[in-house]
C-alpha cells in the first residue's frame, strides 16, 4: 500500500545533443556574479570548459572559478570554495562534472551565507539550511549519482575519517536546471562508466528491497533495472554507442531523483557501508558499493524472501516454475554477481585498498539505517566487512 507523501521536483532538465543550447535560456533568470564549479581538467580536454565558457561571456556574465573539485570532495576543498564564492558575490553555481562536482556545489550553495560550521550544521545534524540558498544549475559529464536532479549532497571529512551525505528535504537545494548531453560522457575511462552503471543499479535496489506490498514504484524499478542491463552489456561492448548511453543517463536520472522511493520505506545499508569504505580508502563510489552488495544481498536476502524472488523473475527473467523462493532468490542473485562481474566492476574491498586492520573503523563510521528488511547490528556489519575482502 502506498503510504502518504508529496512530490515535487523542481529541477527543469534539457536532454540530448543539443542541450548545451539551453544554457542560454536559463543564464538570463539569474544573477551577474556566476561561479563556475568543476573537477580535475577532463571538461579542458574534451572541450566542454571552452564551449561553457563561451556562452558565459556571450551572456555577460561575471564569472569566478573553483577548480579541482576532487572525487569523493572534502571538507577541506568545502571550505577553499566557500572563500572563494564569498568573495564573488555568488549570485548563481554553475557545476560542470559529475556527481562530486553536483554535490559540492550544493555544499557551497547552503553554506555561502550560513554563520555556522557546514559539516556541523548539515552533515552531523542534518539540519536543514536557514539562511539563502545560492541556485545550482548542472552541466552533467559524468553518470550515475542522479545529483543532478536530486538534493543530495555527499562531503568526506578525512581527518574524521567520515563520508557523509545529506539529502536535503528542502527543495530548493535542486538545482535549477540540469543539462543532460550523453555525448559528454563518451570521454569517461571505462572504470568511471562501469562504476557509474553499478551506481545507478544500486539505487534502484536500495529502494527496491524493501516492503512486500504491491507497489507501484517497484515496478517502475524493474523497468529502469531491465532497461539499464541491456544498455549497460551494450555500452561495455562499445562506450560509443550513444543509445545505449543515451538510455544510461536517462536512467541514472529516475533511478535517484526520489520517485521510485515514493510510498515506500528504503534500505540504503549499501550505501552506508559503501561510504564508509569510501572514507577509508577515497576509492570510487560505484565500486565501493559493487564490493559490499552480494554480500550484503546474500545475507539479507533470508529476511525478504518474496521480494527477492520476485527480483529473480522480474529483472533477471528467471522461469519461477518448480523452484522455491529460496531457490529463486540465489538464482537471482547469482545472475547479478555474473553481471556484475561481466561488465568488469571491482568485486571486493580488498582491491580498493581496504586492509583487516581497518574494519573495526569502517564499521565505525557506517551509520546503520532502518527501513530495509532487518536492521543490523554492529557485529553483522563487521561480518559483512569481512565477507567483502
Ligand atoms: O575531475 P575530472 O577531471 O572532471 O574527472 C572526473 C573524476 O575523476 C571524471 N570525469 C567526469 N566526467 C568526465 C570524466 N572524465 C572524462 N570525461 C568525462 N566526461 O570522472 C571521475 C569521477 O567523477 P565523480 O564526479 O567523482 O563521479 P560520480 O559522478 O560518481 O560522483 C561521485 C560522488 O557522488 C556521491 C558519491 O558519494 C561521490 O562523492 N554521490 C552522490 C549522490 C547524490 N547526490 O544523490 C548519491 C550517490 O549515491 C553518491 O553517494
Ligand atoms: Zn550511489
Amino acid at each position: 500500500m502506498l503510504g502518504n507523501f508529496s512530490y515535487c521536483n523542481p529541477t527543469k532538465l534539457y536532454f540530448g545533443e543539443d542541450s548545451l543550447e539551453y544554457l542560454n535560456t536559463e543564464l538570463p533568470k539569474y544573477g551577474d556574479n556566476v561561479l563556475l564549479v568543476y573537477g580535475g581538467g577532463s571538461i579542458k580536454k574534451n572541450g566542454i570548459y571552452d564551449a561553457v565558457i563561451d556562452i558565459l561571456k556571450k551572456n555577460n556574465k561575471n564569472v569566478a572559478e573553483v577548480s579541482g573539485v576532487m572525487p569523493n570532495p572534502t571538507l577541506e576543498k568545502l571550505y577553499e570554495g566557500l572563500e572563494i564564492a564569498r568573495a564573488h558575490n555568488t549570485d548563481f553555481i554553475l557545476a560542470v562534472g559529475g556527481g562530486s562536482v553536483c554535490d559540492y556545489s550544493k555544499a557551497v550553495s547552503v553554506s555561502i551565507h550560513c554563520d555556522e560550521d557546514p559539516w556541523e550544521k548539515y552533515y552531523i545534524k542534518f539540519e536543514e539550511p536557514t539562511c539563502e540558498i545560492v541556485p545550482v544549475g548542472c552541466i552533467l559529464t559524468m553518470v550515475g549519482t542522479g545529483s543532478e536532479m536530486n538534493a543530495g549532497s555527499v562531503i568526506t571529512n578525512r581527518s574524521a575519517k567520515l563520508k557523509i551525505g545529506h539529502v536535503f528535504a528542502d527543495e530548493a537545494v535542486m538545482p535549477r536546471f540540469s543539462i543532460l548531453n550523453p555525448r559528454y560522457t563518451m570521454t569517461l575511462p571505462k572504470y568511471q562508466m562501469v562504476a557509474g552503471i553499478y551506481d545507478i543499479f544500486n539505487h534502484i535496489c536500495e529502494q527496491y528491497f524493501s516492503g512486500d506490498d504491491d507497489n507501484t514504484s517497484d515496478y517502475i524499478s524493474e523497468g529502469l533495472m531491465r532497461s539499464l542491463l541491456v544498455s549497460s552489456r551494450k555500452a561495455v561492448k562499445n562506450p560509443n554507442d550513444y543509445e545505449a548511453r543515451s538510455n544510461i543517463m536517462w536512467t541514472a536520472t529516475w533511478a535517484l531523483n526520489t520517485l521510485v522511493a515514493k510510498g515506500k520505506s528504503t534500505d540504503w545499508m549499501v550505501h552506508m557501508l559503501g561510504q564508509a569504505v569510501g572514507a577509508y580508502t577515497d576509492a570510487t563510489h560505484g565500486m565501493t558499493l559493487a564490493a559490499v552488495s552480494l554480500p550484503y544481498y546474500r545475507y539479507i536476502s533470508q529476511y525478504g524472501l518474496k521480494k527477492f524472488a520476485r527480483f529473480a523473475q522480474n529483472v533477471w527473467g528467471i522461469n519461477p516454475q518448480g523452484k522455491s523462493d529460496e531457490e529463486l532468490s540465489q538464482e537471482g542473485l547469482d545472475k547479478m554477481e555474473a553481471w556484475m562481474r561481466e561488465i568488469g566492476l571491482v568485486m571486493n574491498i580488498t582491491d580498493l585498498g581496504a586492509t583487516e586492520d581497518m574494519i573495526e573503523g569502517i564499521a565505525d563510521a557506517t551509520l546503520i539505517l532502518d527501513g530495509g528488511y532487518k536492521v543490523f547490528t554492529r557485529d553483522e556489519v563487521v561480518d559483512i566487512l569481512k565477507k567483502s575482502m
